[in-house]
């Protein structure tokens, strides 16, 4: 068997036999690592619940290899085959009807009429769809409403006990998650900026409304719990101009005056570059001596919105803690 650069072929064969026989497998994405199981078998979609610590059952994006394996798992509308000819593999997940006979988990899919599915481009996560010969139900893996992982070391830290194996496929190239897209109403809605700028996807689909924000989430549902999430320990404070006292200071652009620069996402101001070490800049920041994380306004276009969309919940309230 063919194994990408990082993993060797027998990684891969021990980690594909895991995945039938159950066990979670975290792989690497281009958007961030995935923690996977065998989407059509209940107890291991469970144990993937189980070992995040989510709260609730929220649908999780089934990953496949080949458009033949995601047409026998959901009705694909023209639009629906036009998107996917454009952008898969890639960092696009599209919401759409479940077949008649969908083989998947009711628990992935928390018991919708409707299929979150999407093939992947990173080499290391197609090799395992390949060896595997299941598609795959994977959130990002992380502990629930914690900053999704881009390095294998991540996942390592958050969820090494949990996982029989962690494929190493080096830094995700893009960084932040993918665009979910939700074509099973008309118009269709963008459920999630992602690693697909919005505009690009427009000039397909045509205006798409924005996707819900921070605040109406944290309305719908108790108090702070959805709202927060990909959420550093520390404290984060947008919009920032200067550092206060204890803060890390992360820049985008050229920063202000003399402010000491804990890191800097792009020099040039490019926010593809900004998303790709987003999240292990903050990851890298989330520790004494720091108390708060400062970071500078990011234009609202192309992945900015996804990297704002990211840091509006790490910067949102807190649920109070329970004992
Ligand atoms: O980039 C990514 O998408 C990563 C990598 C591992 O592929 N995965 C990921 O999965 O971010 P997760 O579980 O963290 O996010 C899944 C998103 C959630 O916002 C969920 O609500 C939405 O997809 N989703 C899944 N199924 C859905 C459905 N049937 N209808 C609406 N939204 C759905
Ligand atoms: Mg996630």
């Amino acid at each position: 068997m063919n194994a990408p650069p990082f993993i060797t072929s027998d990684d891969l064969d021990r980690a594909a036999r895991a995945v039938r026989a159950g066990s979670l497998v975290a792989f690497a994405t281009e958007t961030v690592y995935g923690l996977g199981a065998d989407a059509t078998d209940d107890r291991a979609v469970a144990r993937i619940f189980a070992a995040k610590g989510r709260p609730d059952f929220n649908p999780l994006i089934i990953h496949v290899d080949t458009l033949a394996a995601a047409r026998s798992l959901a009705d694909f509308t023209p639009l629906a085959l036009a998107l996917a000819d454009r952008f898969w593999p890639g960092p696009l997940t599209l919401v759409l009807q479940r077949s008649a006979d969908c083989p998947i988990s009711l628990l992935a899919s928390a018991g919708l009429d409707t299929i979150a599915i999407r093939i992947p481009a990173h080499p290391v996560a197609r090799a395992l769809l390949n060896a595997a010969r299941r598609p795959l139900a994977a959130p990002s893996a992380n502990r629930s409403g914690r900053i999704s992982p881009t390095r294998a070391q991540d996942v390592a830290d958050e969820l090494g006990d949990k996982v029989a194996f962690i494929l190493d496929g080096g830094d995700c190239a893009v960084g932040v998650e993918s665009t979910v897209l939700d074509l099973s109403q008309s118009p269709p809605r963008l459920l999630r900026p992602g690693g697909v700028a919005q505009e690009t996807l427009e000039t397909m689909t045509g205006p798409l409304s924005a996707a819900p924000s921070v605040e109406d989430q944290a309305a719908r549902s108790s108090p702070g719990l959805l709202a927060s999430h990909y959420a550093p320990r520390l404290p984060v404070r947008l919009n920032a101009i200067d550092a206060e006292p204890g803060e890390a200071f992360i820049a985008f652009g050229p920063p202000p005056g003399a402010v000491p620069l804990a890191a800097q996402l792009s020099a040039v101001g490019d926010v593809g570059e900004a998303a790709a070490s987003l999240f292990a800049t903050l990851r890298s920041l989330d520790r004494p001596p720091f108390h708060r994380i400062a970071v500078m306004t990011i234009p609202e276009t192309g992945l900015g919105r996804a990297i704002n969309d990211r840091l509006r919940r790490a910067a949102a309230p807190r649920p109070v803690p329970k004992d």
